[in-house]
């Protein structure tokens, strides 16, 4: 552990201090062993399933040359005895090289368990490893199969300086909500899909919140990247990664395994999007999830912003493909990132512009939020939202945020804390025949 924590310094150092060549390729070299798989167990993340109150994913990596790995999972109890009922399930392993995808990388032992039958609203105790090397007991909660009230936190892009400022940002979300049904990330976790320094910052950063809240997450531009020596553009390859690592549903289009999917809740539906292709081919897959119309709440989460908040950007596929079926079936938010800024906003069945102390209008289709919450930020943009009858609220810019969303009934109340935790943003919606009032 000692280790770790010099190497995590030097790792920070770096960042800040110019070096020679010679220094920088050691400093290099120490990173690399840093992000390298270990006996131990590590990157033990917990995955949200299509149906959370009943099971549960779970994904950890170690050396390559570890073959055999489980999850021992119990009902978790005040006394250490909870582990005489432990049940013990053998997980999937999967080899990934990432060094065909990145000079520094590694091949690497990715383990995956999908736990089934699981009580609802019951805390369980479960740990990953083999026989030799194993994790703590970590802690989750399945969901409730009633309706009942539910929470969950959201972040833009974390992207860049993940572990040096990313950090106070996940841990001050948890702080804030520490009993959160699931964590939602809008894309772009890190910076250069394929690289393991990055994804070991990103696992470094969360550390055990990962490993015991449910993540949801979908790949953003940076979770697509050539392979090393591939000079075509065009050749962008999803994280190599990703699919080993997260346990994400695979209900969704064909051949999108674990980047398109979305999970149900008793009272909300989350649909998980990848914004970065096929987004026509994904429309039709969308219309039939959202005819279902079986779920009070539906929440879309993806990458790229329907509207854009910050200079030069715009996306209009999305708007042409996805932005009329938002409408047509009324989703209620519209959880984004890429911009690196903070933009929400919405249309209205007015034409009033926001302000603050306005009262409640009725929405037309979600309420759409650019967040960010990494280190690297760009200016706001005002232009792309009213040339398409939406309308900006709360805008800001160069301030690190996580988002916390509660629903109870017809009532969801969105939260936005900066990286010190003051309240950055917040309005309400109430639900009522199908429409959504909004109240700032
Ligand atoms: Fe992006």
């Amino acid at each position: 552990m000692k280790k770790k924590l010099l190497i995590t310094a030097l790792i920070l150092l770096s960042t800040t201090i110019g070096h020679s060549q010679n220094e920088e390729r050691k400093l290099e070299q120490i990173i690399k062993e840093w992000a390298a798989p270990d006996e131990f167990p590590d990157h033990v993340v917990l995955s949200a399933t299509a149906d959370p109150s009943h099971s549960i994913g779970i994904n950890w990596r170690t050396l390559s040359s570890n073959e055999i790995g489980y999850v021992e999972i119990a009902k978790a109890g005040p006394g250490p005895d909870f582990r005489e009922k432990k049940k013990r399930f053998t997980a999937k392993r999967t080899l990934v090289n990432s060094a065909i995808a990145e000079k520094n990388g590694f091949e690497s032992s990715f383990f995956e368990v999908q736990i089934n039958d699981l009580t609802p609203n019951t805390l369980y105790a479960y740990r990953v490893g083999n026989d030799h090397f194993k994790s703590e007991w970590h802690q989750f909660k399945t969901a409730h199969d009633q309706a009942a009230p539910l929470s969950f936190l959201y972040v833009g892009d974390a992207q860049n300086y993940v572990l040096e400022l990313w950090s106070r940002v996940i841990r001050n979300a948890y702080k804030k909500a520490p009993n959160a049904d699931f964590f939602i990330h809008a894309g772009d976790l890190i910076n250069n899909a394929h690289n393991e320094n990055e994804w070991n910052e990103w696992f470094a950063a969360g550390s055990f919140i990962h490993s015991e809240i449910p993540a949801i997450a979908v790949p953003g531009n940076h979770e697509y990247r050539s392979f090393k020596g591939s000079s075509s553009s065009t050749d962008k390859k999803l994280s190599v990664q990703w699919t080993a690592q997260f346990g994400f549903p695979s209900n969704g289009p064909k051949g999108l395994d674990k980047t398109c999917y979305y999970v149900d809740y008793p009272n909300t539906r989350i649909i998980a999007l990848d914004s970065n292709r096929e987004i026509e081919l994904k429309a039709e897959w969308l219309e039939k999830i959202l005819a279902k119309k079986d779920k009070k709440w539906v929440i879309v989460t993806y990458h790229h912003p329907v509207f854009s908040a910050s200079t030069g950007r715009d996306n209009p596929d999305l708007r042409l493909h996805w932005k009329p079926l938002f409408e047509k079936y009324q989703v209620d938010l519209a959880l984004q990132g890429h911009d690196h800024t903070y933009a929400r906003g919405a249309i209205f069945e007015d034409t009033v512009v926001l302000k603050k102390d306005s009262k409640s209008k009725t929405v037309i289709g979600p309420v759409y939020v650019v967040s960010v919450s990494g280190g690297k930020m760009y200016s706001i943009d005002p232009a792309g939202w009213d040339e398409y009858g939406a309308k900006q609220g709360k805008v800001g810019e160069k301030t690190q945020l996580f988002q916390h969303i509660s629903i109870d009934g017809d009532r969801l109340i969105y939260q936005s804390f900066t990286a010190t935790g003051e309240l950055f943003d917040r309005f309400e919606l109430l639900k009522y025949n199908g429409k959504n009032s909004h109240f700032d």
